[in-house]
């Protein structure tokens, strides 16, 4: 459980009149640990004793209701009570039980509120059964008593999808029967059970209501079409499938028919390694944003306006991530051409997410307004944080942050957004306040990317970098700590897979056989194709270009990648890429320059030098201090690499084989790894002594 809960969690009975107010507490969250499945029963059956008490209204203290089962508990012996005893308490009182709900209610807290006969809450209040981000499925009756309420269809977007449903939409379709006042939930709840008892309205039980499931009994093509139809979304994952099968048994058998089957299916998902992935990824997430030299409290800059350098993709990806979170914004170019090009850029953006229904035009207008365009440095004097967002090139990053130096107000956040380039030598330039400097290294599409690389310089200030990290996850990103190194943690990660990926080339396999390797191990793509979408041509010119590598050569041919229709693979007017016999030549041509020849490479050769490579410059990145913990690895390539959740990240994947066998493989490849190859001193370490990264 988070560090802050207390060892137990409380409750109380207060009555008033004829209704018994039962409120349960266990910060930070109400999870639902063995104390707290405790305090529910204590406090439910006391409310049942009470002579006075006619109704009940179950309320959380605290930031939010229930948000479900305590998810350290997992993977330990069970521990009475269960909380099956606290629902059956509940759904089978003979006093109404309202749950009064604020916050999110999730996963086993929304299987208790779906045990209460009535459900209220305030607007801000969300509902969801988000379990299957966790690996698993909603093991306490969600399954079956969802379905029972929105209909099997429904069902199964909010369940596979881990939807936390706005208050609004759960009065819609009756997962509550009442929304009160924001800020007026007790009252709200305690009026909504006097209306109850005034109109002897029934102890309404939600399994034994099967109108909105029967419809679709003997209707196996919703589930056939909902698979299909999110095939690729699902691809790799087991939890989605065992979601849907349990929902197909809510719409087909009796409620305990169907709840036996999700108890299987929930036990055979717990005790897996996926879930252990996923779990252990939740809980990396948050570890991130703590640093243990920076207590908590350390003061940060209270961001009220962003200044960004650079209109290009990178600047107005990122300014849209300020205007979502309504923050304004002022982006600085050079020219009013670029200037205006860029903001076009953003608008087209705006627009093209409005089309398809997810944003009002109102709301695209509301954050267009946000963005003021200059082509004057000296409009950024008033930001609180300003973040350069030029392309690579030091000598101009300089002469930016010692303009920023003289314009900013003091107490400005200077950020970088380099993705290469060395922060301390950029800090430099700001010769008046280097501690002010920090890299805030977004990914692209900065609007949609969740990770954000946060640069430490040698003199960032605590304050400086406890800022950058809180807008991080102001702004939705999942905010991660890196020291300064060449490509800090995720490039650099990723040159040691590419430097494989190139090599094996020259010994015999060819792009989409390694591709196809990563992709089957559930990367998005490989680095081939990751190549071509983002154009062969970054950081490649034509004057300097010397038919030196493959690369080269298909620039000169101009196979630039997808935007040339052609690159490491041919591609047509879809975009649909297939394997290109022009490359294969090229590839030869070059085997045969250099006197290699063919030799067949399993998938497994392919698979175990990328990824142990991987392992292996993450683990020289701990040792150095660059990563402060493993999880922190895991959590940069979960969110901006693509690396499937289920394999937990390579720290965990490098577990879950076994530094030792990671070793044994690196040594067996031996040459074949390249010249200036080595084994991190730290992964012989724990493959000798039968450690781990992340246990
Ligand atoms: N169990 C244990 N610890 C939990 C927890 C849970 N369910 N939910 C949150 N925590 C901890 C966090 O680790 C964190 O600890 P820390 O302070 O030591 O880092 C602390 O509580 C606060 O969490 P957040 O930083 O995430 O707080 P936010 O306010 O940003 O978010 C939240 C609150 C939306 C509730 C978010 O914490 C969340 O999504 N929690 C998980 C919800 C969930 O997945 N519920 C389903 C659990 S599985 C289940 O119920 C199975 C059932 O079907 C049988």
């Amino acid at each position: 459980m988070s560090t802050h809960a207390p060892a137990n969690a409380t409750q109380r009975l207060d009555v008033e009149g004829a209704i018994g107010i039962v409120t349960v507490a266990y910060p930070p969250v109400n999870a639902l640990s063995r104390s707290m499945r405790q305090a529910i029963i204590d406090g439910i059956a006391a409310a049942q004793a009470h002579p006075d008490v006619q109704a009940i209204v179950f309320i959380c203290d605290g930031r939010t209701f229930l948000a479900g089962a305590d998810i350290t508990e997992f993977g330990k012996p069970p521990q009475a009570p269960s909380l099956y005893e606290a629902q059956d308490l509940i759904e089978n009182s003979t006093k109404p039980v309202i749950a009064a709900i604020h916050g999110t209610s999730l996963g086993g807290g929304l299987e208790v509120a779906l045990c209460c006969h009535y459900r209220v809450a305030v607007p801000s209040a969300k509902c969801g059964l988000p379990e299957v981000h966790l690996g698993l499925l909603p093991g306490a009756g969600g399954t079956q008593r969802l379905p029972r309420i929105v209909g099997a269809a429904k069902a199964l977007d909010y369940i596979t999808a881990g939807t936390h449903i706005p208050a609004s939409e759960c009065l819609a379709s009756g997962l509550v029967d009442a929304v009160v006042p924001e800020g007026e939930l007790r009252a709200g709840a305690v009026a909504f059970a006097r209306q109850v008892l005034a109109e002897g309205r029934p102890l309404r039980k939600v399994r034994d209501s099967d109108d909105k499931v029967l419809p679709f009994r003997g209707k196996p093509e919703l589930f056939a079409d909902f698979r299909q139809a999110n095939a690729k979304r699902f691809r790799g994952f087991l939890a989605p499938e065992y979601n849907i099968r349990c929902i197909e048994a809510a719409v087909n058998l009796p409620f305990d028919e169907g709840k036996a089957v999700e108890r299987k299916l929930f036990l055979e998902l717990v005790g897996g390694i996926q879930s252990q992935a996923q779990r252990y990824a939740f809980f990396a997430e948050r570890a991130a944003a703590k640093i243990p030299d920076v207590p908590d409290d350390t003061p940060t800059v209270k961001v009220a306006s962003v200044g960004i350098i650079g209109a290009g993709t990178m600047g107005g990806g990122i300014a849209m991530c300020f205007a979502n979170a309504g923050i304004p914004v002022t982006i600085v170019e050079t020219a009013p051409a670029a200037l205006d090009k860029g903001l076009a850029v953003v608008r087209r953006n705006y627009e093209n997410t409005a089309k398809k229904g997810k944003l009002t035009a109102e709301q695209v207008e509301k954050r267009m307004g946000l963005l003021t365009g200059s082509v004057d440095m000296n409009s950024l004097a008033g930001c609180d944080l300003v973040i350069e967002a030029v392309f690579e090139n030091m000598a101009i990053k300089k002469e930016i942050f010692a303009k920023l130096d003289a314009i900013c107000k003091p107490g400005a956040v200077l950020a970088t957004n380099t993705s290469a380039l060395d922060v301390n030598e950029i800090a430099t330039a700001a010769a008046s306040r280097p501690e002010a400097v920090v890299g805030m290294h977004f990914f692209s599409p900065a609007n949609v990317m969740k990770l954000l690389e946060v640069v430490r310089g040698a003199k960032t200030s605590h304050t400086a970098l406890a800022t950058a990290m809180q807008i991080g996850k102001k702004i939705g990103k999942v905010a991660v700590v890196s020291g300064v190194c060449p490509g800090f943690i995720g490039n650099r990660m990723l040159r040691a897979r590419g430097e494989q990926a190139q090599a094996m080339l020259m010994e015999g396999a060819m792009p989409w056989d390694i591709d196809r390797v990563l992709y089957d191990f559930g990367m998005p793509m490989g680095p081939f194709a990751m190549s071509d979408l983002a154009g062969l041509d970054i950081g490649w010119s034509k004057e300097t270009s010397k038919s030196s590598t493959v690369r080269e050569v298909l620039c000169e041919m101009d196979r630039r990648g997808q935007k040339t229709g052609a690159g490491y693979y041919d591609y047509d007017d879809k975009r649909n890429a297939k394997p290109s016999e022009v490359t294969r030549q090229i590839v030869r041509d070059f085997m045969a320059k250099a006197g290699q020849t063919t030799r067949p490479i399993s998938d497994d050769e392919i698979l175990e030098r990328t990824v142990y490579a991987m392992v292996n410059e993450a683990a020289k990145i701990l040792e150095e201090g660059i990563a402060l913990r493993a999880s922190d690895i895991d959590t940069v390539y979960i969110n901006g690499y693509g690396w499937p959740v289920y394999r937990g990240g390579p720290m965990f994947y490098a577990d879950t084989v076994g530094p030792a066998t990671v070793v044994d493989k690196l040594q067996a490849y031996g040459e074949r790894m390249g010249a200036g190859f080595s084994i991190s001193p730290l992964l012989l370490k724990l493959a000798a002594e039968g450690r781990f990264f992340t246990r």
